[in-house]
């Protein structure tokens, strides 16, 4: 394999190499630090620059994103953060196909924000998670050759030593044999194995990053209750795992680890890994709540902050958290709990004390300033309306399947409401979705709007943030237009 270094070369390599490793040796005594997820899966999204001013608040300096989305790249501009843009799946097919289409969508979507004072970007993802299983194998034929068109686009922009391609897969490409299930025993699974190792040693020989996506929220929730509580967690409260002179007390390092062995086991034990995507949801199961997914995330910050590494592999270990904000428009395919990723609510408060900084003091990260909310008015369950109740149930069927009820089910931050509760919530619900607009609080004389907020304790009504970034501003700007036509209107007036 030509990744690998002989025997006959390595003194020279020793050489090239020496110049580099003082300089890494300079840079790792800065801190490592925590990077994002910023998805925009939602129906209502926050103005960008108010976000990246959070960011930067929160001394946030990594971010991936799952597109290149121009608002968002055009509020990044100027600043330091490093930032992961990405390619989506089903973009796959013509960028392998095509060269000059990977070239154009370069050329686009980076080269026109490489310049002095914009944007610092440092990694492509192409594709997400492509060869997980629930795509049937749809992508894999086309990861590698859109990997490699995307290299030669970089290339012929100049842009391949600074701006590194990968690709971000599910830690569902790699397990443990049930005869051995320990983390040394790591293998690719046999399936993709081919294909997975194709695309690693290209990833090798052009120095760009192995990317994983690790959830032990999902080892726990797909564990059918078999799966051990604390083994998802930092606190080393579970019993440990053995894996002959190492000892695993969470499933994160385990996992970890179990790629480390794969990728050794297929020739590239020093192969850089990034983790793309790992947190834990706050709502939609019995196990996503505020306290869970403090303790979770908290641990892990604490974890890969302090520079111990996992038991196979010593040293940093890079993170993206998932996610910034939850985002109410995602597939709840995979489980309620998806749209409630954030470590914020949707509107930018943060939902839980986190110290970014793994330092442990009790902190509350920075929320986003001036969001620009709706009026504070809610729809709820019109109190007379006590002839029509037998119509409730097909109405609030009606409402949730056109906004996002994932807070009413079991086990959720609203699970507790009465048949009553849960009407008002769906009908706030799809209110707020539609931009309080007057109609969307109807439902055939069932609801009315109030100005009552009807949140308790663990149940939040929300009220949405205004829609379009640029309206509020759009608003002011119609204003002075009129404010203007009316002086010239005054001053034309005949005295
Ligand atoms: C960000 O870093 C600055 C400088 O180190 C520090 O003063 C500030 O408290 C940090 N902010 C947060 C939210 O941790
Ligand atoms: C740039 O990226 C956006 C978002 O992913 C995409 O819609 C657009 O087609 C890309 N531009 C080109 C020229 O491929
Ligand atoms: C994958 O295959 C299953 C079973 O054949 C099918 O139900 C599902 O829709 C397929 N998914 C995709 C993304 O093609
Ligand atoms: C409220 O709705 C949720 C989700 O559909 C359901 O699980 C719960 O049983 C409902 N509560 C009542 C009292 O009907």
């Amino acid at each position: 394999m030509a990744g690998k270094t002989t025997a006959s070369s390595l003194p020279c390599r020793l050489l090239l190499l020496l110049f580099p490793a003082a300089i890494l040796a300079l840079s790792s005594t800065e801190v490592s630090a925590i990077g994002v997820n910023w998805g925009t899966m939602a129906t209502h999204q926050l103005p960008p620059e108010k976000v990246v001013r959070m960011l930067k608040e929160n001394n946030f300096t990594k971010l991936k994103l799952f597109e290149a989305d121009e608002r968002i790249l055009e509020a990044l501009l100027g600043t330091d953060i490093e930032v992961m843009l990405a390619i989506p799946n089903y973009m796959l097919k013509k960028m392998s196909e095509d060269l000059s289409q990977a070239a154009s969508w370069v050329e686009a979507n980076v080269t026109r924000y490489k310049y002095w004072g914009g944007v610092n970007i440092k990694y492509i993802a192409v594709g997400n998670e492509p060869f997980l299983q629930t795509y049937n194998g749809t992508y894999i034929r086309q990861t590698l050759p859109a990997l490699r068109n995307i290299y030669e686009a970089l290339r012929k922009a100049d842009l391949e030593s600074e701006i590194k391609p990968t690709v971000p897969f599910n830690a569902d490409v790699y397990d443990s044999p049930e005869s051995s299930p320990v983390p040394s025993s790591g293998d690719f699974r046999a399936e993709v194995r081919d294909d997975a190792i194709e695309i690693i040693h290209f990833l090798y020989r052009i120095g760009s990053p192995f990317t994983v996506n690790i959830y032990p929220f999902l080892s726990l929730y797909g564990g059918g209750g078999h799966f051990p509580e604390e083994f998802a967690f930092f606190e080393g409260l579970a019993d440990p795992l053995r894996d002959g002179d190492h000892l695993y007390t969470n499933v994160f390092d385990a996992n970890l680890d179990t790629l480390v062995s794969a990728l050794t086991r297929a020739g590239y034990p020093d192969m850089e890994i990034l983790v793309g995507e790992v947190g834990w949801p706050t709502d939609g199961d019995v196990n996503a709540n505020l306290r869970n997914a403090r303790r979770f995330n908290q641990g892990l910050i604490r974890h890969v902050m302090s520079g111990l590494g996992t038991p196979a592999r010593k040293g940093n270990i890079d993170v993206y958290m998932f996610s910034l904000l939850d985002e109410d428009a995602k597939s709840v395919l995979p489980g309620t709990f998806e749209r409630h990723w954030g470590m914020f609510e949707f509107d930018g408060k943060p939902k839980y004390e986190l110290d970014l900084s793994g330092s442990g003091e009790a902190k509350w990260l920075v929320p986003v300033e001036g969001v620009p909310y709706l009026a504070k008015k809610w729809c709820v369950l019109n109190p007379e309306a006590n002839e029509l109740l037998d119509l409730l149930p097909d109405t609030i069927d009606y409402a949730c399947s056109l906004s996002d009820c994932t807070s009413l089910g079991y086990g959720s931050s609203c699970n507790h409401l009465t048949v009553q509760g849960n009407a008002s919530y769906a009908f706030n619900m799809y209110y707020q979705m539609n931009d309080q607009k007057e109609w969307a609080c109807d439902f055939n004389g069932l609801a009315v709007t109030t100005d009552r907020d009807p949140s308790d304790d663990s149940c939040q009504f929300p009220v949405m943030i205004s829609s379009a970034a640029g309206a509020g501003f759009r608003w002011i700007y119609d204003g002075l237009v009129l404010l203007g036509a009316f002086s010239v209107g005054l001053l034309m007036m005949p005295s």
